[in-house]
């Protein structure tokens, strides 16, 4: 079988590194991919993301049976809507299902309405009204403009000033709409959901993600600064409430109110006092989650894409082992960086996943925000974690920086 998948980062690389291990699939391509996906896949890069009707034109031409889509836009865009219409079959949800993701007020309505675990929020689409509110809120509060922001549309307020601040850089345009979010503490965790329709299975393996750019969780909210799994210290009873309370009520939800999802639902949960709550809901793989967990992963994704559209029994395998990622990013991000620095020292057999780099005369270079995920894998996480920073070390570049406490939270 043939199979196309589509975007350029990390994601996308390590589920074409995974396919590859599949006997089911013969032929790999991406687009746009990246240079460093090459190896395990014929790279279109002259085709981008938002050209929907060439990606619907050469998935015809090529015979593609399956697409998979990586990242956010094209779903939000409706890719799979048009590919569908085409006939080929796409593991990743309809423009209508992925306001799961693009919109944060079509999920929390959805949440509010179907009892599902959550902050406490409010709307407020002018900013008149949203100054009177943050005069009388409880602090801290969370603000989240509606809408896609490559995880970087969030802005937790420790106070009035914060939250003013907040609201002038929200409120720029007209026609903004802004969720008010009650903050809640406590542990995140990722979990990824195979769903189809009414059916979902969440993969019995948790990866938390580091959002905050600096070490100790300090500075900005990036795409993720690094991964691991799976998460020893968060209990088995709290994966199983989280697809008690949340993965399997969304999935009715979802059909309940007549959209149809057919892909990964990925469920950012946070541990309360009362139990896993849900931050956010993306329509997608989380980058760099994926990297790490696509790499334990020891069974067949694309078995497993088949078996979840045949509604059959799945069963997730895994490594015994441990599996940690690091994310290197140009220096700068998630604000202004360079481009063009040469980076060099990795190989491309699975240790590392490639984000935001490309090939100029055959040397790479970056060309992105994230740059390369360095995986290690061992008996547990300190191990995995120690591998994972050897494969650090190996990276030649003067343009990058990483965090030095990735997986920390499972060593305490
Ligand atoms: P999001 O883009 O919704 O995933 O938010 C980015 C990050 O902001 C999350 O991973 C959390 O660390 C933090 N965050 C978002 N919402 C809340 C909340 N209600 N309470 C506490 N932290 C939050
Ligand atoms: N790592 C978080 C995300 O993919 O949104």
């Amino acid at each position: 079988m043939k199979v196309l998948v589509i975007g350029a980062g990390g994601r996308e690389h390590v589920i074409a590194h995974k396919l590859k291990q599949s006997p089911l699939v013969n032929e790999i391509f991406a687009i746009p991919g990246n240079d460093a996906m090459s190896k395990v896949a014929q790279v279109h890069s002259e085709i981008a993301e938002t050209e929907h009707e060439q990606i619907v034109a050469f998935a015809q031409q090529h015979g593609i049976t399956w697409a998979i889509i990586g990242p956010e836009q094209p779903l939000t865009e409706g890719l799979t809507d048009k590919l569908e219409a085409a006939q080929i079959k796409v593991f990743g949800p309809n423009r209508a299902a992925a306001q799961i993701e693009g919109s944060k007020l079509f999920a929390k309505e959805l949440m509010k309405k179907y009892d599902i675990p959550t902050a406490e929020y409010t709307q407020i689409t002018n900013k008149q009204d949203a100054l009177t509110y943050i005069q009388s809120c409880e602090y801290p509060v969370v603000l989240k403009k509606d809408g896609l922001a490559a995880g970087k549309g969030v802005i937790i307020a420790e106070s009035y000033e914060e939250a003013l601040s907040g609201v002038e850089e929200l409120y720029q345009e007209e026609e903004v709409i802004v969720v008010f979010e009650q903050f809640l503490e406590g542990e995140e965790f990722s979990l990824m959901t195979f769903v189809n329709n009414d059916y979902a299975v969440p993969f019995d393996c948790i990866a938390q993600d580091h959002k905050r750019a600096f070490d100790g969780d300090l500075g900005p909210n990036t795409g993720g600064m690094g991964a691991y799994c799976p998460v020893p210290h968060i209990e088995d009873s709290i994966i199983k409430r989280t697809n008690d309370e949340i993965a399997q009520p969304i999935a009715k939800a979802l059909v309940n109110e007549g959209y149809s999802f057919f892909g990964v639902l990925y469920i950012g949960a946070i541990i309360t006092d009362e139990g896993p709550k849900v931050i956010e809901f993306n329509a997608r793989f989380g980058d760099p989650e994926a990297q790490v967990l696509l790499t334990r992963m020891e069974s067949d994704l694309m078995q497993h894409i088949l078996d979840l559209e045949a509604k059959k029994p799945i069963q997730f395998q895994w490594k015994v082992d441990s599996v940690v990622g690091v994310m290197l990013a140009s220096k700068g991000y998630p604000a202004n960086y360079e481009k063009g620095k040469t980076v060099s020292g990795f190989d491309l057999d699975g240790q590392y996943f490639v984000s935001g780099l490309k090939k100029e005369q055959d040397i790479y270079v970056t060309s992105g925000g994230r740059v390369i995920l360095a995986l290690g894998e061992g008996k547990d996480i300190a191990s995995a974690k120690a591998k994972a920073y050897e494969a650090v070390d190996k990276i030649k570049s003067n343009a990058l920086f990483y965090r030095k406490d990735i997986s920390d939270k499972a060593l305490k």
